[in-house]
């Protein structure tokens, strides 16, 4: 567990999830799934019954292909970043990264801190050398974001997202870590 102090002064805390939070990361899913477009799910959240979140979020702790983080302020979660690996010889050296905020807390730092925080945790597994990530072309807020982090566009994956019939391409982008 890490805290940050955020542009407005507020405490940001920052750990991983457990089985505790189960029922209150479904909720955030669902919140932040409707504020945006940009992410992969809408308000329905994630399909996920609360015993198969606790499963999975029991599982964090000693997983070597998920690392996941949760912020939080006052006790609410704020934000969210995930960066997902696989066990795959060959392709065990990247990992993919996630990241979303609330709404209401947009521009303070959180998902920076996040970002930062879950790459610190990437290194600590000793083989992971690339960060990669894949944003909606339209997403400007999030690309200015990721090249003030580092990471640079490496391609264009052409309608990756549906939005009902509207058609959206992702940048690949990725953050070399060595
Ligand atoms: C993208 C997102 C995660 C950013 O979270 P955040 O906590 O607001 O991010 P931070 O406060 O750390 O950084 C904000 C950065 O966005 C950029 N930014 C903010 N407003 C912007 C705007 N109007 N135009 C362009 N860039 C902008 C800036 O680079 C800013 O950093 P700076 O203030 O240091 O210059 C958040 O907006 C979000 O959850 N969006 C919806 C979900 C999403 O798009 N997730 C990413 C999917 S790939």
């Amino acid at each position: 567990m890490t805290t940050k102090i955020l542009k407005n002064n507020h405490v940001l805390t920052i750990r991983t999830p457990n089985r505790n939070d189960a029922v209150v990361m479904l909720d955030y899913l669902q919140i932040v799934g409707g504020e945006t477009d940009h992410l992969t799910f809408g308000k329905e959240g994630h399909p996920f019954t609360i015993q198969e979140e606790e499963v999975f979020l029991d599982s964090l702790a000693n997983s070597t292909t998920m690392i996941m983080l949760i912020g939080l302020i006052d006790n609410l979660i704020v934000g969210s970043v995930s960066l997902a690996g696989t066990n795959r010889q060959r392709l065990r050296h990247s990992m993919e990264l996630g990241v979303s905020v609330r709404k209401d807390f947009w521009n303070q730092g959180i998902a920076s801190f996040l970002i930062l925080e879950s790459i610190q945790e990437a290194k600590k597994l000793g083989y992971i050398e690339q960060i990669t990530l894949k944003v909606s072309t339209n997403n400007h807020q999030a690309i200015r974001l990721y090249e003030k982090l580092g990471f640079y566009i490496t391609g264009t994956f052409p309608k990756q997202m549906k939005l009902k019939d509207t058609y959206i391409d992702t940048y690949f982008m990725i953050l070399p870590l060595q």
